[in-house]
This record gives structure tokens, sequence and C-alpha cells, in this order.
């Protein structure tokens, strides 16, 4: 098996070289952008926050509150010239050399291309990414974004979403990185790192409990503190910790009774007083609903309006509503995260993109996105002699890869490799359109099989499609589930017709190989029916290159699932979505109607209807491990074209456990294995039966033994407790266990903490 650039060592030298950044200095100013000038604040031995201050010192009231509030989106609402095209922006203020913070949405890469002519580059989508559970690999990918974002006259990134799939079917799930706090909080933390690696404002985001879209703009998440602590505010707070984020977007629902822009609880005793958050937070587009109670819970700037933050917050300060101090730290915030990033100081220069250099983050990131789930009597890899011809049936593989959709949404270049129903006037039909890259498997697996004939059918004629499986020696069937923004899976089953095209072929074809596209895990009733099982995601725009390199051995699989796939939506914690009535539904505008009218609806608030998480600590395998529910693909599983195994576990206490142990590759191809270690804590915490406190990637060669250390740190093992508001080490009696997987732990010791 050939080497491949993705896997060897220096993987991350590589993803890192193909995004480093040399701005030539003939390149011309970004439009818009004050002249280059000394101030006295231009001085960076000076602290962000002495910048700051100093600069707040010179401005008046009105430019304090234009810093407070967007300007309208590119697309309707007083689009006004200063804007860069992406979803909002804050004006500059030439005359103390302030610039606009330009904001593009970027979860996967820029968006919003096609309006602007640009290109940016498809990454695989953010839970695909998660399944490389590669720190390394997530500063590359947010590297990537930053400098595409700077190339396209951008300063801050809309990405960094890490809420964790309390409900899987939420229609965002392919925009956040899984269901644990602290792998997801790890990967996003380092997103954000990299953007920000570009002098680029990097954002967290839906802040918090934000996770259905049925009525996102009404529901009142309940929750208690205990859970959100130890979860999902988990994650968030892991990610601040490792990228000092400049800047956090509350969400659009209401969590305990207020809306998330407007919770203090969240806002400012959570993340401002014990996350020590330093940047500013925003409102999620059309989610602040108030002046004063908005301004004093914390939230620093209104986008994409000025409804309550422009003339109503002078208002308000006037009036003494609002005191200047609370106005000088919203503008302090947002300041500070101008000069902290290194925006303030590395002005905008448009260029145009490396569009060869994204190919290769893109493609190495798949390799290691892409989760072997099945492979029965080793049907994969593709090779040997005997293999004469491949069937690849359904799922558009002739022509391109699925994306996710919504202000995720990256545009392919030269348009859907799948021509998608015309959109007409509405905004919002564009906005939720299946899109799909032009990255054909049919194309990159002919490439890699010059002597086996390839051959593709659509799937339409089940007898026509029964015949090619037949006759062909080995059966692909791509199948796919969409998702995007502003909707929810009812199911995660696949469409029945995906599912009866795959009993037919698997009926036709006993070497049929499933090869699933999509932001959420699926449901597999035909599982024992196929041989093989690939999970590809939405793979981005070298997805299907990356996909032939897996199928035909080239490279070996490694990614590990980041969420668990139940066997079916019955043994979710909520077996169905919790829908809200109708006068709670944010209604679409309709074509031709004003977007401003529908912000006006939101900015009033919604009745509310309830989301009770009564599932409370138990998160993802945490629920199927204490409810005992077995389930299709457990969290962290994902198999290789070789085994490993485990010996030797050590586990020393301390401030910090050091848990040792020995992974040996005991089969004939080089691969990378996601070592994982869990651990139990004693009966007196409360908690679900085990949580994950470390990992590590592993390479070895065929044979090779290493011996690996995993520091876990005390904090991984504490408890919130909610009366003392304070984390505590519960004493007594732990146990780590070690493995491939939550459900595949050969290794395990006892450890006594005092
Ligand atoms: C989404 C955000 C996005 C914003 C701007 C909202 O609808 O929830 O994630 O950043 O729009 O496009």
């Amino acid at each position: 098996m050939t080497k491949s650039k993705c896997r060897n060592r220096a993987a991350g030298v590589i993803l890192l070289a193909a995004v480093a950044v040399t701005i030539p200095c003939a390149v011309a100013q970004f439009p818009g952008m004050p002249p280059p000038k000394h101030y006295a604040w231009s001085d960076t031995s000076l602290s962000p926050d002495a910048r700051a201050d100093m600069v707040i010192k010179e401005l008046t009231l009105e430019e304090k509150i234009s810093l407070l509030h967007g300007n309208g989106f590119s697309f309707g609402m007083n689009g006004s010239t200063e804007s860069n095209g992406g979803a909002g922006y804050s004006v500059s203020i030439p005359r103390v050399g302030i610039p606009a913070i330009q904001m593009a949405d970027s979860a996967y890469g820029v968006t919003r291309g096609a309006a602007s002519g640009r290109y940016s580059t498809a990454l695989p989508n953010n839970l695909a990414a998660a399944s490389s559970w590669d720190p390394q690999a997530a500063f590359a990918y947010g590297a990537l974004i930053g400098k595409e974002l700077r190339e396209e006259g951008y300063s801050m990134s809309l990405g960094g979403g890490v809420n964790l799939p309390r409900e899987p079917r939420n229609g965002r799930t392919f925009e956040y990185q899984g269901e644990d706090p602290l792998l997801a909080g790890t990967l996003v933390g380092n997103f954000v790192k990299g953007v920000q690696s570009e002098h680029i404002i990097g954002d967290l985001k839906h802040y918090a409990i934000n996770d259905q879209e049925s009525g996102r703009n009404a529901v009142n998440a309940k929750i208690d503190k205990r859970s959100m602590r130890e979860t999902d505010l988990r994650a968030f707070e892991i990610a601040l910790k490792i990228s000092d984020a400049g800047a956090f977007m509350c969400s659009y629902n209401r969590v305990n009774g207020d809306f998330a822009c407007e919770n203090s609880y969240l806002l400012t005793d959570v993340l401002k007083k014990d996350f020590h958050f330093q940047g500013f937070v925003l409102s999620d587009w059309g989610g602040t609903h108030s002046t004063a109670k908005a301004s004093h819970a914390g939230l620093d700037q209104e986008q994409p309006g000025k409804g309550f933050f422009g003339d109503a917050l002078k208002k308000a300060v006037d009036g003494g509503e609002v005191s200047q101090d609370e106005i000088n730290d919203h503008v302090h915030r947002i300041l500070r995260a101008i000069f902290a990033t290194g925006l303030f100081d590395n002005p905008i220069v448009k260029r145009v993109p490396d569009v060869e250099g994204g190919y290769v983050v893109a493609k190495c990131i798949a390799e290691k996105s892409i989760v072997l789930l099945k492979n029965e009597h080793s049907v994969l890899p593709l090779e040997g002699a005997g293999l004469r011809s491949v069937a690849l049936i359904g799922g558009h593989a002739d022509v391109g890869v699925l994306t996710g959709g919504g202000s995720a949404q990256v545009d392919p270049p030269g348009g859907s490799a799948v021509p998608p129903p015309p959109a007409g006037s509405n905004p919002m039909a564009a906005f939720m359109r299946q899109a799909w890259l032009p990255s054909s498997p049919l194309r990159a697996l002919a490439a890699k099989l010059p002597s086996v004939t390839v051959s593709y059918n659509s799937g339409d004629d089940l007898a026509a499609t029964a015949d090619a499986a037949k006759k062909a020696n080995v059966a692909i069937v791509f199948a796919y589930q969409w998702e995007s923004e502003g909707m929810d899976l009812k199911t995660l089953a696949l469409s029945d017709e995906q599912n009866r095209l795959i009993e037919t072929v698997a009926a036709a074809n006993p070497k049929t190989i499933v090869v699933i596209e999509s932001g959420s895990p699926v449901t597999m009733p035909w599982i024992d029916k196929v041989a093989g099982v690939v999970e590809a995601w939405y793979p981005g725009i070298r997805g299907a290159e990356a996909l032939a390199d897996l199928l035909t051995g080239k490279v070996n699989p490694s990614g590990k699932l980041a969420i668990t796939f139940p066997k079916s939506d019955t043994d979710l914690p909520h077996p169905t979505i919790v829908l809200p009535p109708p006068t709670s539904q944010q209604s679409r505008p309709t074509p031709g109607a004003d977007i401003s009218s529908v912000m006006a609806m939101m900015a009033k608030g919604l009745p509310a209807f309830e989301t009770n998480y009564d599932e409370k600590l138990k998160v993802g395998y945490k629920w199927y491990d204490a409810e005992k529910k077995p389930v299709l693909f457990p969290f962290g599983f994902g198999l290789s074209y070789t085994t490993y195994a485990y010996s030797g576990l050590t586990v020393k206490g301390g401030e910090s456990t050091e848990v040792s142990f020995t992974v040996r590759n005991a089969g004939k191809r080089a691969g990378t294995e996601i070592a994982q270690v869990y651990a139990s804590l004693p009966d007196a915490a409360g908690e679900p039966p085990k949580r994950l406190v470390g990992w590590t990637r592993v390479e070895l060669a065929p044979g090779e033994s290493k011996k690996v250390s995993i520091p876990v740190d005390r904090e991984r093992l504490t408890i919130y407790d909610e009366a003392s508001d304070s984390w505590s080490l519960i004493p007594g009696s732990y146990n780590v266990l070690v493995g491939g997987s939550s459900q595949d732990l050969p290794l395990h010791q006892q450890l006594t903490l005092p």
C-alpha cells in the first residue's frame, strides 16, 4: 500500500504548510480600510485591553453605539455600502483606525460565494471532521477558513458550532462536533485557534442549548444547571480555553425562561464571570429581544440590525437606564477582539484563494473523517486480480457529493452538480436548497481502478439496478440524508426508496457495500444483509477522491464516530421532536416579502413552548450506557484494514492522572488507531456509567507496538455541585478504561483518589 501524505507522521506539518500565508506586498489594500497610520494604540507592546481603553477614550457615544449593532443583511434590510456581502458587519471608524468587522458564515468553508462570484473551499462538514479526533487537523481546518475569509475581504468567522446533539435529528447536527464535551470542545477550540491564527476574529456558537430547529425562535429549553455545566456548557468552556475566541454568538432559543441573548445566567454569570470570557457576545441573527434587559444581561452586539442596540440604546443611556460603564464594557470587548486577534495590526487584503492548496487540506481531512463501519469478509479494500467490475448505484455518485444547507452552505464551484429546483425570488428558498459538490465518486474510483470496469446506475429502475448489481463483482450503493438549518429530520431513517434500493441490491449481490452521505447518524434496517458500510458524511470538495483512496486501500481508514448511531429513533432520549404550536412557528417569507417584517416578528419574541431535556447528564453514549440500550454503532467506533491490540495498562494518580498502555498493530497494513480513555466515577458522584477523559492518535507500521501516555487532568474527573456553584472531585474508587471505542475497552484498572 502506498503511503498517503495524510497518514504519515508529518501529517500536521503538511496540513499546516498547505495553509501557511504570505501576503505579497504588491496586493492592493481592501477598500474601506483606513490607510496605515501610527496611533498611540498601534503600539503592539501594549496589551489588547490597554489598546482598547485608549481608543474608547477617543470615541463619542454615537461612535460607541455604532459598534454595538449590525447594519442589515447583505440581501435586504438597509444594505449599506460598507458591506462585504457577508451575513453582517459592524462599521469602521476610520478616524481612529478601527476596521469594519466583516462577518461571513464559515462553518465548513466561507459561504455566499455565488452571490459575489467568489470561490472558497468546501471542507468535509464539522461532524465529519470530528471523526478524525485530530486537534491538529481541526487547527488546519480553521486556519484554511481564516485564510480564505481574509482573502475574500472578511475579518470575522461565524463558525465554531459546538452544540451537543441532545437531539441528533436537529437539522444542524452536521455543523457541530459530536456528543462528547471534551472531544467537541477540544476540536472546536482548535478550529477557532486556527481561524484566529490568520488574524480573523473567531466565534463559538450557538450559546446555548440550541438543539432543535423546530420552533427555534420560541422554544424554551428546560435543563438543570448541573447537566448544562457538565455537558453543553463544558464544551464551550473547553473550546474557549483553547482558543481565546474573540466572540460568542448567543442563540435564538430561550433557556429556563429567558431568551439566550438576554439570559444573565448564561452570558454574565457563566460566560463572562466563570469562564473569564474577554471577547464580545453577538446575537444570532434576529435573536435580540430587548435593549436594557439584553445589555444588562451581557449582550454586547445586536445582529444583523439595530432595532434594540441603535437609537433605542442611545435613548436608554440618555435616560440613565443603561450606564456609560456598561456601554464602555461592550465596546471594550469588541475593540479587544480586534486587537487581541491581530486584526488591527494586519489589515485585510483581498487575494485570489489558493484553490489547489485548499484541495490538499480538504482531501487530507476527508481521509481522516470517513468511517468504515462494517467490513464483512474483508469486502474492502477493493483489490485483487479477481476484481473486474464495480457497479456504483444511486446517490448521484456519477456527478458529486452532498453538502449541508442553510447559513453554513458553501456554494459549489460551477453551481450544484445536481441541478436544484429553481428558487424563484425568495431568498429563503435559495438558503435551503440541496447543493452537490462536483467531486464525482464514479470518476474518482474509475481513476483508481484503471483495469476494472466501474459503472453507474441511478437506481431509479429497481429491476435494471438488480441486474447491474448481479453482473458486477462488487456493488456500491450511495445513500444520502440531506439536512439544513431551518429544518429538523423527522427520523434518522433513510427514505423508504433508499432502504428499498439497498435491500434490492443486497439481494442481488452478496458483495454489497453502502456508502452513506449524511450529517447525522442514520438507522440501517438492512445492516445484516450488506457486506460493508462506509460513513462518508458530507465529505467536501475532494470527498470522492478521498473516498476512492479509502475504498481501494491506498489510505487505511482511521476515523471513529463522534456520535452514536442508535438502532432506531425510539431508542433516542426523545422518541419524537417536540414541535411548536402554530402560534410559535416562525413564518417563512413568501416570494418578494420584505425580510425586515420577518425580523420584526422575531424581535417581538414568539410565544414559548417547552422542550424538557430530562435526560440530563445522559447525552449521547452516556444515555445508551445508562439505559442499557444496545446501539447500531457506538461512540468512538470505526474499523481499519488492520487490527490493534491493547496491553500493559498502568494508571498513576496524582494532581493529574497518568494513563499509560501499549498499542500494537496486529495486522499487515500500516494504520492509525484512535486509542480512547474513559473513566467511571465513584457511585457517590451520581454520574452516567462512564465519560471520555482522553485519547490519542497512534500511527503504527505493521507489527509495530508503541507505548503511549495520556495525562488526565483533575478537571476531567470533577462534577458540578449546583448548591455550592462549584466543581469537586468525589473521593473514592475510579475505574479507568482503555480501548478502541466506547464499547470495546479491554483494559481497565481501579484508581483510588482521596
Ligand atoms: C444562524 C447563524 C448564522 C446567522 C448569520 C442564523 O440564522 O443561526 O448560525 O451565523 O444566521 O447568517
